[in-house]
């Protein structure tokens, strides 16, 4: 039987968690998917007024797309310089987010204080995914909304990721799970167990764009922390190869046909509302 990592374990992979995710800068890759936020934003009906949580929220994507709708918003994240982003990105469009740092493992609100908790590609990432999940479910108000997006096991993220995996300096530990567990439904459905009911989920997709899938390698190894993180570590051959195995898998998706990169990429839209 499959034994959880210990706590001492879960706290140790947050701390090389967020080191990573402060490397490079997450923003400019997050800018890319504004639409998957505010397809998400849409769906879930966020209302003027309404209270809305973003978790994992990095440059704030769904935090403005529900801003955007009028919501008092927080976003959170364990890397602050991204929640600057968010701040400065929602100052220049005149919205106001409250900005707070935190690990979606251990949110610092009281249970119930949000009409509408949301994370893309975020919440996802937690290691200790249980209890990350349990606190969307606390901090959510009865009847309140969830509101999720998870690259699905055959997105271009997650194979993307696989490759990467392999050059990853640390061993995997025993016991964790992938973060791209949440792509699938029944996965998801175990996580928020009966603390939700009307749960819901659609397989979207959206696109990632380059001048080229090595281009696109470049741009990920520059700013998008946990790939930087491999690249740092490994010597100028490790380097290569693992450019080059990145640039294959990306063309393995790519829809276009002029040296350009158009990769659709799968996610999963997971929509429940907490059990009343
Ligand atoms: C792929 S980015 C997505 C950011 C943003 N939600 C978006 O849609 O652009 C993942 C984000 O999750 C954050 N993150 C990962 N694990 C976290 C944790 N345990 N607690 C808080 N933030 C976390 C990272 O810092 C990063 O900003």
């Amino acid at each position: 039987m499959e034994t959880n990592p210990a706590p001492e374990e879960f706290a140790l992979m947050t701390q090389r968690a967020r080191a990573m995710w402060a490397l490079g800068d997450f923003a400019r890759a997050g800018a890319e998917q504004v639409i998957v936020a505010e397809l998400l934003c849409r769906a879930i009906d966020i209302h003027p007024g309404e209270r809305v949580l973003d978790v994992a929220a990095g440059s704030g994507n769904a935090a403005l797309a529900a801003a955007r709708r009028g919501a008092r918003v927080t976003a959170t994240d364990f890397v602050p310089q991204l929640l600057h982003v968010a701040a400065r990105r929602a100052a220049v469009e005149g919205l106001v987010v409250e900005i707070e740092e935190a690990d979606a493992q251990a949110l610092p609100f009281p249970d119930g204080t949000f009409d509408v908790v949301l994370s893309t590609f975020g919440v996802m990432f937690a290691p200790d995914q249980a209890r990350a999940a349990s606190e969307l479910v606390r901090v959510c108000r009865p009847a309140g909304r969830i509101g999720l997006t998870a690259w699905t096991p055959r997105s271009v993220m997650a194979s993307s990721q696989a490759t990467a995996g392999r050059f990853a300096p640390f061993p995997p530990i025993r016991g964790a799970r992938s973060p791209i567990e949440w792509g699938t439904e029944a996965h998801v459905r175990e996580l928020l167990g009966s603390g939700v009911t009307d749960l819901n989920t659609q397989v979207l997709t959206t696109e990632m764009c380059a001048a080229s899938p090595a281009a696109r390698v470049e741009f990920n190894r520059t700013y998008v922390g946990p790939t930087k993180a491999i690249f740092d570590r490994l010597d100028p051959t490790g380097q290569q190869a693992l450019a080059n195995e990145l640039a294959d898998c990306l063309q393995k998706y790519n829809r276009a046909t002029d040296g350009t990169l158009i990769a659709p990429a799968e996610y999963l839209q997971i929509m429940a509302t907490k059990a009343a």
